[in-house]
């Protein structure tokens, strides 16, 4: 039997693997998904995602730590039901996440509440549900969720996110977040002066420190400088008067998307964080999205065509840019294998569907010589794959399977041309100005 490169080994299993008899999602042929749920297809493994949790919380178990799983990385229903399942609390970004993660049953406790630009409805949701943390990102949100919170008689629990102010090398500029004069987060220099006026606030209690210091991180610097500068920050704002109990160090931890990416160091991180956790008596919450669901998800899609144009070679196959936007939009890797293989190997740029010249999935790249009819997998799919698909040229969005062992399940069915127009008014109710 052979394993695909980038296999995660968990007991005797593999994810995801190429085999005589072709290639399977845990003990899940491709070809029997694609029978049953169509292509394009998300395919996500539980025992992966379960695998990944033990993994980061067994490195974390010395630490006070409560995982807070970022859901903008996959809100698929069944994943984070798992997730919950597992213990994991959830991080939220939008009115529609929170929704989300209260209708898959996360408590009120269980939530932590981002974004750098919430509306006062979802702060006000926030505040109705009482969620364990509303991160705010500037003084004039911090405003509002105090005047909020007082129109509803609350106090709501708030950290101040912090631009940390560090380099970080990753692997695109656009997933670089925690940088000086991003528009994430409070300027290092304004957050002692927020955070005074945070505390004489009748309806907030500031109790965390937030930080993110970007994704698919490499290296465990930026958390160090970031956690020395919010370690500096929490001792000035407890002499100030607040009770800090959370440090909040955001998500990052990376995935191998192709050979030569490491894993990451959890020992080194749980070293770094544990230490001034404890130094500072705090609870840590950690909001990991990619670690847990990136390497735990493929997306198979089906060849259309071969063509060949101006010397060089094209695999046009079902799922584009509209499902799958990390390529073009951040130049991302994903290792492409065919479910059955010829052997014969060629080097094409393999694109989707859709009308537009950067709609690809890879670029001059290697890969089996697929015919009109194969199945090929793209690796690293599961995060920030159907979460950020779009129904661009009005492509139905794919559906998504979960697989466990021998079983499968389709757990968002593919959208169908009436759900597309479900919103739009056939007759439009005109109004007068
Ligand atoms: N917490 C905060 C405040 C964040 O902004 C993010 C991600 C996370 C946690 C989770 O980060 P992770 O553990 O997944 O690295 N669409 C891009 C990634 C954008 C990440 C945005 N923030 C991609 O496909 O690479």
């Amino acid at each position: 039997m052979g394993e695909g490169v980038l296999a995660v080994p968990f007991g005797q299993r593999v994810p995801f693997a190429a085999r005589d008899a072709g290639f399977f999602c845990e003990e899940v042929p491709a070809e029997s998904i694609a029978l049953a749920a169509g292509t394009p297809t998300f395919v996500y493994s539980a025992s992966a995602i379960r695998e990944r949790y033990h993994r980061l919380t067994s490195a974390l178990k010395d630490c006070p730590v409560r995982v807070h799983y970022s859901m903008k990385a996959n809100g698929n229903r069944a994943v984070i039901t798992l997730l919950r399942e597992l213990g994991s609390g959830i991080d939220v970004v939008s009115g529609g996440e929170l929704a989300k993660a209260l209708r898959a049953g996360f408590g009120a406790h269980d939530i932590v509440q981002g974004g750098v630009g919430k509306t006062a409805t979802e702060l006000r949701e926030a505040v109705q549900v009482g969620v364990k943390l509303i991160n705010v990102e500037s003084l004039e949100e911090l405003v509002l969720l105090n005047a909020i919170a007082g129109e509803m008689g609350a106090v709501a629990s708030v950290g101040l996110r912090v631009n940390p102010e560090v380099t970080v090398t990753n692997p695109h500029a656009y997933i670089a977040t925690g940088a000086k004069g991003h528009k994430f987060g409070i300027p290092h220099v304004s957050a002692l002066a927020v955070a005074r006026d945070a505390i004489a606030m009748q309806h907030v209690n500031l109790c965390a420190l937030d930080m993110h210091v970007g994704s698919q991180l490499s290296t465990m610097e930026p958390y160090r400088d970031g956690l020395n500068r919010l370690k500096e920050l929490t001792l000035q704002v407890r002499s100030a008067g607040a009770t800090i109990k959370y440090i909040d160090i955001g998500g990052g931890l990376p995935v191998v998307y192709q050979a030569g990416d490491a894993e990451p160091d959890l020992a080194g991180y749980a070293d770094l964080v544990g230490k001034v956790i404890r130094e500072l008596g705090v609870e840590l919450i950690v909001e990991p999205g990619r670690f847990f669901v990136g390497a735990s998800g493929v997306l198979v899609t089906r060849v259309l065509y071969r063509k060949e144009s101006g010397g060089k070679q094209y695999v046009i196959v079902d799922a584009g840019m509209n499902d799958l936007l990390r390529p073009s939009h951040y130049d991302s890797y994903h290792q492409i294998d065919a479910v059955k293989p010829s052997g014969k190997r060629v080097t094409a740029d393999v694109v989707g569907p859709v009308c537009e010249t950067g709609d690809f999935l890879a670029l001059d790249r290697e890969v089996d010589d697929v015919q009109p009819g194969d199945l090929v997998v793209l690796h690293g799919a599961g995060a920030y794959g159907y979460v950020m698909s779009s129904n661009y040229n009005a492509r139905p969005r794919a559906a998504e399977v979960m697989v466990e062992g021998h079983r499968f399940a389709v757990v968002t069915a593919r959208e169908s041309y009436d759900d597309m127009m479900r919103l739009e008014h056939e007759d439009p109710n005109w109004r007068d100005a």
